[in-house]
């Protein structure tokens, strides 16, 4: 085995628990991770309290499943449990904290006056601009397009190098109309990974809040929400947490609690769930306050496996063995004339590794043709070799590779 690939080489031995590693070459967690078969005995388990228990089940066993989901995610943010909030899909959660925005988007003074209460340093007048950039996914943009017939207006910062956006060009772009950066902590695209501390530094010395949206870092990227300094983060199951489609969460700073209170809500976002009381609403103190309603226990059970695997094995070791396969792929594939579209440097990335091919659709379907399933988006075939990759598994894309792509897409 390669040195490059040798590192955690034990965690090979995780492979038989996930059948579609026997199935296919399968080079897309960044898309969708694979499922062990611990989530099959957790959904199991689900289908037998439901028929022995019936409505039961959610005093006895499903809202404890609740909690120790929301441990699970605290475990791999850095925070606790409580003060994650559970959403079916990123773009809820992402919809619930926009809400909260919305009052410091018209410049209600109540609002603008506990965010000042919370330490950050904003004036009287209202705040109508967001900003993101062109290399993050849409819904995060989409939250605030959405808003434009109320004054709200979304600045998209491009990509100079076409990998990443410098925190340079954020601070910018801030000004004193801004209330959000919006952005990820690993492009979804490219695989490059955000300055997050500097970020916060930057946003917070002039009053705007910090979002990241990290489903393509949670899982590989060992995360301390506390220590990185951002005001709200969003995450999820479907890739490097093979916990599959879903569930999602989300952590807003507590300190922030009081200031950005959702307009968007639900009955689980309630401090007193049971008491039924239509003619009330007091939020709940902790991170339920961003949630909404009933939650599929199915799909927790099913990421309840994947997160028991992310935990037994950590995020530091999923991490390490990640990169590693990512440096190996990029040596065999710019080796093979390919044109990597990804920071040579591991520690400035996630998992994606996208190689430039512009017609990139006939090339991943012939891909599959062989049995090697990667994915791909405008201009780009992206790859991304989770853990449970073989170096085998590596050199069979990159021969396939070699054998579709045209001449024309090799860098010479
Ligand atoms: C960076 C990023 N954000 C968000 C999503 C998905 O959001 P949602 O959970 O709303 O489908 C994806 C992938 O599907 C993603 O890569």
């Amino acid at each position: 085995m390669p040195a490059a690939v040798a590192r955690h080489a034990e965690l090979l031995t995780y492979r038989p628990e996930f059948p579609l590693l026997n199935a296919s070459v399968y080079l897309n967690t960044c898309s969708l991770g694979a499922r062990t078969e611990r989530s099959r005995r957790r959904l199991d388990a689900f289908l037998a309290d439901w028929d022995a228990l019936g409505a039961r089940a959610w005093y006895g066993r499903w809202l404890g499943e609740l909690d120790a989901l929301r441990d699970d995610f605290g475990s791999v943010l850095g925070v606790p449990g409580a003060e994650v909030s559970l959403a079916p899909n990123v773009s809820t959660a992402l919809a619930v904290i926009a809400s909260a925005l919305d009052p410091i988007h018209r410049g209600h003074p109540a609002a603008l006056g506990r965010l000042r209460e919370a330490g950050l340093p904003v004036g009287d007048g209202p705040r109508t601009r967001v900003i993101t950039t062109a290399l993050d996914f849409p819904t995060l943009g989409h939250q605030w397009l959405a808003r434009e017939p109320l004054g709200v207006e979304l600045v998209v910062l491009p990509s100079p190098d076409g990998l990443t956006v410098p925190v340079e060009a954020f601070t910018a772009a801030i000004d004193e109309r801004t209330a959000l950066v919006a952005t990820g902590h690993v492009y979804f695209t490219t695989g490059a990974r955000a300055d997050l501390e500097r970020l916060a530094t930057v946003c917070h010395e002039r009053g705007v809040l910090l979002l990241v949206d990290g489903y393509q870092a949670t899982g590989i990227l060992p995360t301390d929400l506390a220590a990185t300094g951002v005001d709200a983060y969003v995450s999820g199951t479907l890739k490097w947490l093979f916990g599959g489609p879903g569930t999602a969460f989300a952590w807003v700073r507590p300190e922030l609690h009081d200031a950005l209170r959702p307009t968007t809500t639900g009955w689980f976002s309630s401090a007193r769930q049971f008491a039924f009381a239509v003619d009330e609403l007091e939020l709940a103190p902790d991170g339920r306050r961003y949630e909404l309603g009933t939650p599929s226990v199915p799909s927790a059970a099913i990421a309840r496996g994947g997160m028991e695997l992310v935990r037994e094995i950590g995020v530091e070791r999923l991490g390490e063995r990640t990169r590693d396969l990512g440096d190996r792929l990029i040596g065999l594939a710019e080796h093979a004339g390919l044109a990597v579209a990804a920071p040579r440097d591991a520690e400035l990335r996630g998992g994606i590794i996208p190689i430039r091919i512009a017609d990139p659709k006939p090339v991943v379907d012939a891909l599959a043709a062989d049995g090697i399933i990667a994915d791909y988006r405008p201009g780009i075939v992206r790859c991304s070799p989770a853990f449970y990759n073989t170096d085998d598994e590596l050199r069979l894309l990159v021969e396939a590779l070699d054998r579709v792509v045209p001449g024309a897409d090799r860098v010479s």
